[in-house]
């Protein structure tokens, strides 16, 4: 048989939209800039996303969660170097204002957007972060910014966690929330824009244990994307060598090979005493441990920090799964084959027709699988049409209720990347599932 993997962004912008996952922000006045929403399936997309790294990463016993506030003390981005050194070089065409970065153009050629010749202005420093006022008067004290990575709310909640939960060297924090990026040049779907969501990771350890601790990362983010259901073969690793953050000493990057290439999809950066250095001393607290495992001896922990985008990871999650058997064919099918963990709809349950007898089998089902996983229950259609509809969206079960099962209390399971069906007792229906999922 022969099957399409995706080769155009667009197939995954089209498929998001038409099947609900992905939709552009305030489509109707004509869309926002690198904004994104969720829709029904993206939305449960996520949410497996999520619940997978934070399962993974605080069901454990060295690692809290937190949940902190987007809007910061404004000298926390002082301290962290993000109001003086978090900014990208820009260039503008003086033609037609289009922006560019002028890491990313070739400034001695004409301008990318409208050919004018010698265009372009001389590189200046655009600071990334968003700013707003808070409070109802608006003065240079008033201006707070919008977190552009959500590491710095663990940081500051460092000694909160330490000494609430009793914790030791080494030990984490974990955190997931939204990130804002004033991005020069987003773009590529859901790749970069401006506002994201993070799933962030600060390891706390004792200084000089940060390569140790880096490798032990290393090995298990790099594991947990393959349990995601990604393809080994794009996933690979990029050393930044010298090229590194003004807080790290040193940092990896898992890259994914998405449709416009290779990309970075996380980053593990060793960030050394950088972030509570800096916060110790511009907030005059002492954030200094005390290791009572080596004399008491008093030092600031250094931070092995995991740090995935969880847009990105959802973009190369959809890219992955899609594939396309038979193209151009009678047989074309569309089919995005998730891990079942991350299919959005778990179980499809289809009586073969509205007709209440059928209805009177199949709802009772549906009611029972609900409560243990997220169901779709469709009437609407013939029956090859809402499998199609089923592949498409990921779904690895659909169950048919037909006029047999009024007789033999039985049903058809159908599985969505061999289309083999089983014949299932409805008693034994959800231990076929256990048994199928794994969970
Ligand atoms: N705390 C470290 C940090 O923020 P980063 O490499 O700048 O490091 C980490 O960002 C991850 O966040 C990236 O690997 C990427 O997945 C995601 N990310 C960063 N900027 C993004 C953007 N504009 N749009 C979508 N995801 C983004």
């Amino acid at each position: 048989m022969e099957t399409k993997k995706v080769t155009d962004m667009q197939e995954i912008v089209s498929l998001s939209k038409r099947r609900g996952f992905i939709f552009q922000s305030s489509e109707i006045y004509g869309g926002l800039g690198s904004c994104w929403d969720y829709g029904p399936l993206g939305v449960e997309l996520k949410r497996n996303v999520k619940d997978s790294w934070w399962k993974a990463m605080t069901y454990r016993d060295d690692i809290d969660g937190v949940d902190a506030s987007i809007l910061m003390h404004p000298m926390v981005w002082k301290a962290s170097g993000h109001i003086d050194g978090f900014s990208d070089p820009l260039v503008d065409c003086k033609e037609c204002k289009a922006r560019f970065r002028a890491d990313k153009v070739d400034v001695t050629a004409p301008c990318e957007s409208c050919g004018a010749k010698d265009s372009y202005t001389e590189p200046r420093d655009f600071n990334l972060m968003f700013e707003t006022t808070m409070g109802p008067v608006k003065d240079s004290g008033s201006t707070v910014y919008l977190r552009p990575e959500t590491a710095q709310g663990i940081f500051t909640n460092f000694l909160n966690v330490q000494t609430t939960m009793r914790r030791k060297l080494p030990f984490g924090i974990a955190q997931i929330g939204k990130a804002f990026r004033n991005e020069i040049t987003p773009g590529n779907f859901i790749f970069r824009t401006r506002e994201f969501e993070q799933m962030e990771m600060q390891y706390f350890v004792k200084p000089g244990t940060q390569k140790e601790f880096m490798e032990k990362w290393k090995e298990i983010r790099f594991d947990w994307h393959i349990e995601q259901g990604l393809d080994p073969k794009k996933l690979r690793w990029h050393d930044h060598g010298e090229e590194l953050a003004h807080y790290a000493d040193l940092a990896f990057d898992i890259e994914y090979e998405f449709p416009i290439g290779w990309d970075e999809m996380e980053g593990i950066h060793s960030r050394t005493d950088f972030d509570l250095g800096k916060h110790a001393e511009f907030s005059g607290k002492n954030l200094n441990y005390v290791d009572q495992a080596d004399g008491n001896k008093k030092y600031i922990p250094y931070v092995v920090e995991t740090s995935v985008g969880c847009d990105r990871h959802i973009l190369a999650l959809l890219c992955d799964a899609y594939r396309v058997e038979n193209p151009g064919t009678k047989e074309e099918r569309t089919v995005l084959g998730f891990v079942p963990k991350m299919a959005p709809i778990k179980v499809a349950v289809l009586p073969l027709m509205k007709k209440e007898p059928l209805a009177q089998k199949a709802r009772p089902l549906f009611e029972a699988l609900q409560k243990k996983y997220k169901c779709e229950y469709d009437v609407a259609g013939n029956i090859g049409k809402r499998y199609r509809r089923q592949d498409e969206i990921g779904t690895p079960l659909c169950i048919t209720i037909d006029f047999d099962t009024l007789e033999d209390e039985a049903v058809t399971i159908r599985d969505r990347d061999s289309m083999n069906q089983d014949r299932v007792k409805i008693s034994e229906v959800e231990s076929y599932i256990l048994n199928k999922f794994g969970f």
